[in-house]
């Protein structure tokens, strides 16, 4: 019997192989963020790889502590090798949405400040304008979220606040940020909005990640490519 192909498995593998001894790496959050941290911990156990990692969440610190990795604190660092995360959506320039988690905050700081930064995704990830299969995450103080709402949707933004996963509350960030969940026209150019978001008072942080990677690795039917920066 055939072995399913995991795309996802596959660009982590391959990420994982570019590690160098001595490297501090910074792990993503998500379902192929984890492969790659399954992947790391294999090579430190079997390949003697030593390396040093700092986490984009306390999930992916506690995945990452239970397979034997080093964790440090990020406040301990001014900057890293290496920064491995998957995405929610990538253009062809290499402009990410992110942010489906509650993550979002540390992910970009990570992204922004290390060397190198590998995206890893399977080919459902690509699409022509980012919003395309999702909303942009923004992530807002809490008390600003009706003034920056309301700044949004002067330039076109429609959503609201993100209800928690029960449904009988809202969401709440890992940075303790509430989320504005947002749509904008489908032509939106979004490098203006990924300026113009970084300009609204009362944003935190959003989910467009510009210029920031530098590989992204794309698996499909057990193939993987790669485009660089
Ligand atoms: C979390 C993220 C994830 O990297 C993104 O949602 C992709 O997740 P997955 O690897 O499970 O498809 O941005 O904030």
């Amino acid at each position: 019997m055939s072995e399913e192909v995991n795309d996802k498995k596959n660009v982590a593998v391959q990420a994982a192989a570019l590690v160098e001894n001595n490297m501090i790496v910074g792990l993503g959050t998500g379902s192929t963020a984890n492969y790659f941290i399954e992947e790391l911990a294999r090579r430190q156990q079997q390949e003697s790889l030593t390396v040093t990692t700092v986490s984009s969440s306390v999930i992916s610190s506690q995945i990452a502590q239970k397979q034997g990795l080093k964790v440090v604190a990020i406040e301990n660092l001014s900057s890293l090798d290496l920064y491995v995360d998957g995405a929610d959506e990538v253009t062809e320039d290499m402009t990410l949405l992110k942010g489906r988690g509650s993550d979002l905050v540390r992910e970009k700081l990570l992204a922004k400040a290390s060397n190198e930064f590998y995206v890893l995704v399977d080919n459902s990830k690509l699409v022509s304008n980012i919003g395309e299969n999702y909303p942009i995450p923004i992530e807002v103080l809490p008390f600003a979220w009706q003034l920056v709402l309301n700044s949004l949707e002067q330039i076109g933004g429609v959503g609201g606040l993100r209800p928690n996963a029960a449904g009988d509350g809202l969401a709440v960030s890992s940075h303790g940020s509430l989320i504005l969940d947002m749509k904008f026209d489908e032509g939106t150019d979004s490098q203006a909005l990924n300026q113009q978001l970084n300009a609204t008072p009362g944003v935190v942080e959003h989910g467009i990640f510009a210029n920031l990677a530098t590989t992204i690795f794309i698996g499909a039917d057990g193939k993987i490519e790669q485009r660089n920066k």
